[in-house]
């Protein structure tokens, strides 16, 4: 008898498969597929005129964010040491390029609210590292981008900084 495991085994993909839908969560796959549409699907905007210097270990950045976020990404201000924003709406995702000195991408930082293995400490973001062919590295409660994001005190607007004013 050898077919009832795999169709047991069949049977409990499939189930798992609906019970993601039906909860109606991002789930990583879907997450690829947006990057992978990032100039192109029309979702994405990018924050930045050029690119600009950043804390991550990247020469410079862009900053694109999904439709759902964008407004109030751009309310702002990393200058302003008060501001206070609510919370993004779900499903925003956030893409920072990394770029080297010739400008060629090199990486993708990717944080998207309330995905499947968002992260309750932080808000529900969501946290990965895409290599610069759009494939996932890492993902998930990543230590390393969360304190450092902490030590920047971005806990106050929700977990992101925004992109000074003088690289719009
Ligand atoms: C060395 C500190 C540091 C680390 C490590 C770090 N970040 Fe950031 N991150 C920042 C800072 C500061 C900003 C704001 C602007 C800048 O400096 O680039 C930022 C900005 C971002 C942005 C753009 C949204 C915004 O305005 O804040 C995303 C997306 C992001 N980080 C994701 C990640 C992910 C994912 C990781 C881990 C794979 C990570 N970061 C690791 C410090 C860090």
């Amino acid at each position: 008898m050898k077919t009832p495991i795999p169709l047991a085994l069949a049977a409990l993909f499939a189930l798992a498969g609906a019970c993601s839908s039906d909860a109606g969560g991002m789930d990583e796959e879907t997450i690829t597929m947006r990057l992978a549409g990032l100039e192109t699907s029309g979702e994405f905007t990018r924050i930045n005129a050029t690119p600009f210097e950043s804390q991550h270990a990247a020469e410079t950045v862009n900053v694109w964010v999904s439709n759902e976020g964008v407004d109030l990404y751009r309310d702002l201000d990393p200058d302003d040491s008060s501001a206070a924003i609510e919370d993004f709406p779900e499903f925003t995702m956030i893409v920072k390029e990394m770029l080297d000195e010739e400008g060629a991408l090199t990486a993708y930082t990717v944080m998207v609210k309330g995905a499947e293995g968002g992260v309750a400490r932080t808000d529900d973001w969501w946290w990965g590292m895409y290599d610069a062919g759009g494939a996932l590295q890492m993902s998930g409660e990543l230590g390393f981008c969360i304190d450092c994001h902490e030590a920047n005190g971005l806990e106050r607007t929700d977990w992101v900084q925004g992109v000074p004013m003088d690289a719009r």
